[in-house]
């Protein structure tokens, strides 16, 4: 695996991702498992976050203590992103939110940009860009372009589930921006889906097909 790649093996994480592969598991319990498997890989991509001592008065003396020394921000891609941000700030409920609307188009598979909304002290945040599916990359590719354009240096991916080809065409766009996925697939089929996959993420957490 490529060195700025991550893809993670803790049981549950896999075991989460299992159950929303199944085509028979209902929205409700799909959106509860995204959210979920957001919220343990949030743990994991945050594991060398740097901190600061500060000195804290406890009911008996000062202690000399570690806290969390960045301002972060969660940029969904709209829309499937969106079920993530609540596993994202479940742990870091400080985090401010940013919304990038992108859509594939069905037949070309390039993605439209529709919307644009960034804290506007992005630049100076680290920024979780978070997505179910990086499929062609083309969605992420873009997504990042835009938070780039913004001055933003410190940027990560999370998605649950990346294909091969789409983890290639990132990594060669940004090598600096490292990718934290819950499983790798084994490719695409003609139509940009992720085999095996889960299907079209957000319809399956909208439940609008
Ligand atoms: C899906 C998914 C990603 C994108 C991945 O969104 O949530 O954003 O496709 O594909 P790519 O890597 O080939 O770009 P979609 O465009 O279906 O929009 P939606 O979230 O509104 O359903
Ligand atoms: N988008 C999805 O929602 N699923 C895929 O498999 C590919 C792109």
């Amino acid at each position: 695996m490529k060195a700025n790649v991550t893809v993670f093996d803790h049981p549950l994480i896999t075991h989460k991702i299992s159950i929303m592969r199944d085509v028979n598991t209902p929205s409700k319990q799909f959106r509860e498992l995204v959210e979920e498997v957001a919220m343990l890989m949030t743990y994991e991509v945050f594991r060398d976050f740097p901190t600061k001592e500060v000195d804290i008065q406890t009911p008996l003396a000062l202690a000399k203590c570690k806290v969390l020394a960045e301002d972060v921000a969660v940029v969904p891609i709209l829309r499937a992103g969106l079920g993530l941000v609540e596993g994202v700030l479940n742990l870091f409920p400080t985090a401010k939110v940013g919304h990038i609307g992108l859509c594939r188009n069905e037949e070309t598979l390039e993605p439209m940009e529709y919307y644009c909304k960034l804290p506007t002290d992005i630049a100076d945040r680290r920024v979780v860009l978070v997505d179910p599916m990086l499929a062609t990359g083309g969605s992420a590719i873009d997504a990042v372009k835009m938070l780039k354009k913004r001055n933003c240096k410190n940027i990560s991916f999370m998605c649950m589930i990346a294909a091969p080809e789409g983890i290639k065409a990132f990594t060669e766009a940004y090598p600096d921006v490292p990718v934290y996925c819950g499983a790798l697939d084994e490719k695409l089929n003609d139509k940009g889906y992720i085999v095996p996959g889960l299907g079209d993420a957000g319809d399956r957490i909208f439940g609008t097909k």
